[in-house]
Parts: structure tokens; C-alpha cells; sequence
């Protein structure tokens, strides 16, 4: 296992537990993809790469050996302009105006453990044994561009990952235009694409298409990864389903705009690639200056989704994710938000507390407008100090009474952004995003702050840790409400100004990884309106991320199930609220929202202090459960057992890693009238041992639950659910 390199045929073989991937360095010294897929022995891999002659709209590059063709070649990072007219992995501007490039392999190193990306989120090793890197260098000897490729295997684990050092060794300035961070060239076709789309309230819904020629992609031109788009897409090969089948996935480590596409060529090779955006982006590299490209996490898996998603939750849950926290337990929380919008004072908070307290709840979350002169969303961004009028004897007073509730206390914050109605604003107006003589629109009534400036980094930066350090605030949820516009920056030259979105990134990174770093005893939660910003790159620096601002318990189905795909479990805030649901308006019951977010980070966000006594009981007894079973949600492998986007009922299992316990969960949309007798399979058990139903005190073999299954829950009425918790007898 790991990285082996045969001299005579010039091949890589990059092995996993079960994968296997090869590079082959071609004549002329290009770098060909020859597999990626199901793990293979490796011992006749020099006749892997088939090699045909086309027609002359393909050129070859030796008019000796028609077959020998870039157009029609498998490439690791193809060039665009002497002769493959398939979507190139990069593009270089030389000084002459022109874009002509081309990288031929000049040498490469195989070494252990895998090196951190400079100021880039990326997963990381904790011991140099885990994982084997190579870094394949390529050099276009015209310009002096070189490019570094790193991939890293994971041999315990079916994940590769890949990024790529652009680096200037010529003269001359080089104007990169296109910097993607993998590319990749299927043999064939017959794949289906899926993707994670959706908006705000409906992030990361299931979308399938079979591939055709051209190309399909999905992008984000937001400056975020976004809601409508997820920086993932997958390829299914045929029959792929849940439990069956290859899956190809990658997703990128990055949460900027983004580039994720398969273009179809001629012959129905199918080439794969994702990085950041190369729309509006420039990068001018000086000489001996480099740029280095987020990081993408290729998975594959021979078990279908279900397989391609626990190797991403293993692998992010104990590789991406850092920090004290990565392998705590969540606290349970109750959040103020959807309680009291931006109307509350200090007694207020404190009732809701109290309420929660009683009720078994962990941790009180003051969501926002609690600083400067905020009383709706027009105001004070920037201000991060706290408004008097609400809280009269400041913030320590407010969280030293939640915490003689015995509770822990959070605080939400905006940190990216200003009103333009605010005191930061009218001090520093040219700390925002913004183009000369153009409109600076806002959304939300608010403004983006420059964060590819020092000083407004610096300013950040010392304003929240103000406030942190003021108080014993145990968590906060950072929020990120628009999009970019009027992307430019007042301290960038003309000829930089497209750098100014990427460069806005790195900032953001820089700036939480110094608060993150001087606040390590905080439980940091990203959101941007919900899920807008919910991928890899925020979770490394921030454990968790806030699903969606819709809070519907039917609506959550689609949207965590999706989420599901790639991201762990303990990764998903996900919060019992009011009915009628504030964001839909569907009155579900308790119950059921219950069951639904609790298959998350649990809370709840209402006025707890309106509660009937009958719902108390009800949820008391859902917060006992949650902590009973908290970590097998947050630290379990889980398995999707039947998918909302196929039919009027959801189900998911957790299962214990030593297959011990078992937590399912299965809720229906609509009641259908004299239902079909029906039962249902579950997923992850050990087939050789008795389980206990434990509502009942029934014994069910593992082999049972797994192959005949249990029967379909009978409800009577709409939104209904069921969780069934097993232990297996020892
Ligand atoms: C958007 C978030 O997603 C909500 O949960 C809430 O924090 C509001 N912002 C506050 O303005």
C-alpha cells in the first residue's frame, strides 16, 4: 500500500485499502491518467492505457504515431492551446499576450505523511504513517511555469486527495487564469452525475443526470460555496445506487466560488475537474512567486453512496475537523432566535434559559442583535459592542446568569460584515467590498467587509476576541448572511483586482484561525443564512455548521439526507422549533421534530417559556434520549436506509462502530390510506448477534434486521415518526 513507482514504464500506483490510482508519465513526458477505481494487485499496469488513432481534428504530436494524441490522451492536468481541446485543468497568460502553454514532467518525490496547504484549509495526518504523498513536477520550458501536483493517499482509507502549485521559475510576470486544483479523464461515459443544489431554506437537495457530451457542471459565482451549489459532485457508474455500485466523489476544500464539471468529449471519455472558479478570477504570478490551489478530496467507493459517505465522515470527522472539540461531545442548546427575533432584554434571555435548564438543556445561545443599535437587520454590523439598552449591565452580567442556571453560554456574531449604518462604516468607508463610481449594493442592509486587507483583518480580529475574552463564553455561531458584489478592493492595483474574491478567502481563513487558535475552549459554529457557506473548508476551522435556516421538520428531511451524503453527522446543527413553522408555515408535531433534529447537533430555537406541560414532558424526554444516544449520532457510522426524494417516507440508522447499538429513525410525510404491508431493512448490524428492541424487550437477530427486516411503523395522521433504539445482547 501507499505510493510505488516502477522506473521502466514510468507508472505511479497510488493504493488505498480498497482503491487504486495510476499515473502513467507518457512519451513527451506528459502525465496521463490511466485508473482510478476498485484496488487493484498492480502488477500489469503498462497495458492499462489504451491508445488509438483518431481523426485529424485530434492531432497527434508525432506524426510517426497517429495514436499518439493530446486531444484524445487521459491527462492528470491538461493545458489548453497546443492541441487538447477539452476544458484545460489551467490556463497561463505569458507576457506576449499569448496563452499558449505547455507542462511536461520534469521530475517527482515520493515521501511519507502529507505537508499542510500554506494558508489554505486542508485535511491534515496525525502521524507521518497514515498517509504517502506524491509530488509530481511539471515544467512548460517557454514560460518557466511549473506546477507541482500533490496527491496524497490515505491508506487506511479510500480518499485521495489532490491540489497543485503554480509556481513562476521564468522572467517574466505569468497572469494565471485559470488555476484548477484537479482534473482527471475517465475512459468512458456511462456515468451519472450527481449534484447538491438547492437555495436558501432548500440547500443540498439530490440531483441525478445521466452524462452526455459537452459539458455539465455546477459553479458558484456567489464569493461563497453557497447555497444554490455544493462544492461536490459524484459520478455514479451504472446500477449505482445506496448500497451498490461505483461511486466517484469529489469534493473541494474551499468556500469561495467554485468550478465542479464533467465534460463529454468525442469519444466519450469523460474528463472531471473541480478548483475555484476561473470566472472573474486572475492571479499574476512574478517571478519566483507561487499560488497554490485549494485541495480536493477524491473518494471512491465500490458500496455505493452509503460507502462513498462514510469514508468522507470518517475522514473529516477525524481528519479535517480539528480542535478540542473534534472528538467531545456537542453540547445540547437552546437558541434565542426564532424566540425573540431582535426583541429581548437580559430577563428575557434569562427566562428562556431557566426554562431550558429545567428541561435538561446545555447550552444558552444569544443569536443576534445584542451589540450596537441593532433592533432589525439594517444596523450596526461592525459595532461589536454590546447595546446597553438591552442588556444594562453588559454581557458578563447576562452570561453570569445563565451560568448560575448551570448552563453554558454562546454568542452570535457577523464578523465579515458592516452596516452601512454603523460606526465602523462611518469611520472606515472604504473598508467594504466595493468598484469606484459603482453602486455598492447591499443585501440584507448590509455591506462585505475587504477581508484581503490587513488592517480590516486586524480589526476583526481584535473586536470579537474583545468581546470573547470579556466573558466565559463557551461557543459562538458566526454568520455570513450575502453574497459578493462589486467585488473589488480599495487597496488592490488594477491589474490585481481580480485576485480580490480569492484573496478575500485566504482572509477569512487567516482571521479564523487566529481567533479559533487564541479561543481554543470554544465550540466555533459556521452559518451563512443556514447552510450557504456548509463545506469542508469552513469545517476546519469550525467543527460544526448551522443546516439551514428552515427549521421544518419535513423540509429537514431532504435537506440533512443530502447534506448526509458528504458531510458528517456531527456536523449538522439541526434545532427543534415553533409551529406554525416560521420559515414554511406546516404544523408538524412535537414528536417528529424532535426525531428529525435530533438525528443531528440537537437544540431547540422557541420560547420555551410558552410550553405547555405536556410538551415539557414530551421534551425532557427528548433531550434524556439525545444524551443517551449523542454518541452515535455524532460518533457513529451512518447509513440511509430510504431516501425522501424517492418516495413519502425517510429512514436513517446510526450504528455504533463496535455494532453494539443502533439508533434508527424512520418518519412519513402524508398518511396514505390502507397502506401496504411493508417492512423495512436495516443497515451496519452484525449479522452473527441478537439485538434488543428496547422499547419492547424484544430479541431480533442481526441477520433478521438486516435481511428480512422489521415492519414499516403504522401512524395515524401526517409528519409522523418512529425511532427504535437496539442493543445488542452481550
Ligand atoms: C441567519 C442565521 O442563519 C439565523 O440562524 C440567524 O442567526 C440570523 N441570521 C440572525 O440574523
Amino acid at each position: 500500500m501507499g505510493i510505488r513507482y516502477d522506473e521502466s514504464s514510468k507508472i505511479f500506483h497510488l493504493q488505498s485499502l480498497d482503491t487504486s490510482y495510476v499515473i502513467q508519465i507518457v512519451e513527451g513526458g506528459y502525465p496521463a491518467h490511466v485508473y482510478w477505481g476498485r484496488r487493484v494487485r498492480g502488477t500489469r499496469l503498462e497495458r492499462m492505457l489504451e491508445l488509438t488513432t483518431r481523426v485529424s481534428f485530434s492531432p497527434s504530436t508525432d506524426p510517426d504515431r497517429l495514436e499518439i494524441s493530446l486531444d484524445t490522451l487521459p491527462h492528470e492536468y491538461p493545458a489548453y492551446g497546443n492541441s487538447d481541446f477539452r476544458s484545460p485543468a489551467y490556463q497561463a497568460q505569458l507576457p506576449n499576450g499569448t496563452t499558449v502553454t505547455d507542462l511536461r514532467y520534469e521530475s517527482h518525490e515520493i515521501h511519507k505523511g502529507k505537508p499542510a496547504l500554506a494558508g489554505l484549509p486542508s485535511v491534515y495526518i496525525e502521524s507521518e504513517d497514515e498517509a504517502e504523498t506524491l509530488e509530481l513536477t511539471l515544467k512548460d520550458a517557454v514560460s518557466g511555469l511549473t506546477v507541482v501536483l500533490a496527491y496524497t493517499v490515505f491508506e487506511q482509507q479510500n480518499a485521495i486527495t489532490r491540489s497543485a502549485k503554480l509556481i513562476n521559475n521564468g522572467t517574466a510576470t505569468l497572469q494565471l487564469l485559470r488555476a484548477l486544483s484537479m482534473s482527471l479523464d475517465f475512459a468512458h461515459d456511462r456515468y451519472d452525475l450527481l449534484q447538491l443544489s438547492g437555495t436558501w431554506g432548500r440547500e443540498r437537495h439530490i440531483h441525478r443526470r445521466t452524462l452526455v457530451p459537452g459539458m455539465q457542471s455546477v459553479e458558484s459565482r456567489r464569493g461563497s460555496s453557497s447555497h444554490v451549489q455544493n462544492p461536490f459532485i459524484a459520478l455514479l457508474g451504472e446500477g449505482a445506487d445506496e448500497d451498490h455500485g461505483e461511486v466517484y466523489g469529489v469534493n473541494l476544500v474551499y468556500s469561495g466560488s467554485f468550478f465542479a464539471g464533467v465534460e463529454v468529449d468525442p469519444y466519450h471519455d469523460a474528463r472531471l475537474q473541480i478548483g475555484i472558479n476561473p470566472f472573474d478570477f486572475g492571479w499574476r504570478l512574478e517571478p519566483g512567486e507561487q499560488f497554490q490551489t485549494p485541495e480536493a478530496v477524491l473518494v471512491h467507493s465500490s458500496e455505493g453512496l452509503g460507502g462513498m459517505s462514510r469514508t468522507y465522515h470518517d475522514l473529516y470527522r477525524t481528519r479535517l475537523i480539528r480542535g478540542q472539540f473534534r472528538d467531545k461531545s456537542r453540547p445540547i442548546l437552546i437558541n434565542n432566535w426564532e424566540a425573540t427575533y431582535f426583541e429581548f432584554t437580559a430577563d428575557k434571555i434569562e427566562a428562556i434559559a431557566k426554562a431550558g435548564q429545567a428541561l435538561g438543556l446545555e447550552l444558552f445561545v444569544l443569536d443576534d442583535g445584542w451589540f450596537g443599535k441593532r433592533d432589525n437587520d439594517t444596523t450596526s454590523l461592525g459595532d461589536w459592542f454590546v447595546d446597553r439598552r438591552k442588556l444594562p449591565n453588559g454581557l458578563e452580567d447576562l452570561v453570569d446568569r445563565v451560568r448560575r442556571l448551570d448552563m453554558q453560554f454562546g454568542l452570535w456574531f457577523e464578523p465579515e460584515m458592516v452596516s452601512p449604518e454603523s460606526e465602523l462604516y462611518r469611520a472606515h468607508p472604504d473598508w467594504c467590498l466595493h468598484v469606484e463610481g459603482h453602486r455598492r449594493t447591499v443585501a440584507r442592509g448590509q455591506l462585505i467587509l475587504d477581508l484581503s486587507r490587513a488592517d480590516v483583518r486586524d480589526y476583526i480580529v481584535e473586536s470579537v476576541s474583545n468581546i470573547l475574552a470579556s466573558a466565559p463564553i463557551t461557543y459562538v455561531k458566526w454568520d455570513m448572511n450575502r453574497n459578493m458584489t462589486e467585488i473589488g478592493s480599495a487597496l488592490l492595483p488594477a491589474e490585481r483586482q481580480r485576485e480580490t474574491a480569492h484573496r478575500y478567502m485566504l482572509g477569512v481563513y487567516e482571521v479564523m484561525e487566529r481567533i479559533t487558535s487564541a479561543f481554543p475552549h470554544i465550540l466555533f459554529e459556521s452559518c451563512s443564512g443556514g447552510g450557504g457557506r456548509f463545506d469542508p473548508g469552513m469545517l476546519y476551522y469550525m467543527p460544526q455548521t448551522w443546516t439551514s435556516d428552515n427549521t421544518d421538520a419535513v423540509s429537514r428531511l431532504k435537506i440533512q439526507y443530502g447534506t448526509s451524503l458528504v458531510y458528517p453527522i456531527s456536523s449538522m446543527g439541526s434545532h427543534v422549533s415553533a409551529v406554525p413553522n416560521h420559515q414554511v408555515g406546516r404544523i408538524t408535531p412535537l414528536e417528529t421534530r424532535g426525531n428529525i433534529a435530533l438525528s443531528g447537533n440537537f437544540g431547540y430555537e422557541l420560547d420555551l417559556t410558552k410550553f405547555s406541560e405536556e410538551d415539557n414532558e414530551t421534551v425532557k424526554a427528548q433531550i434524556a434520549l439525545y444524551k443517551e444516544v449523542r454518541h452515535l449520532v455524532q460518533f457513529g457510522d451512518f447509513y440511509r436506509l430510504k431516501s425522501p426524494f424517492e418516495g413519502n417516507d425517510t429512514a436513517w440508522m446510526f450504528v455504533s462502530k463496535d455494532k453494539a447499538e443502533a439508533l434508527v429513525v424512520y418518519a412519513s410525510v402524508l398518511k396514505e390510506p390502507n397502506p401496504q404491508l411493508s417492512r423495512f431493512r436495516l443497515k451496519g448490524l452484525d449479522p452473527a448477534r441478537e439485538y434488543t428492541l428496547l422499547a419492547s424487550g424484544e430479541a431480533y437477530g442481526g441477520d433478521e434486521l438486516l435481511y428480512t427486516g422489521i415492519p414499516m411503523p403504522h401512524f395515524h395522521g401526517d409528519y409522523e415518526s418512529k425511532v427504535y433504539r437496539f442493543q445488542a445482547v452481550k
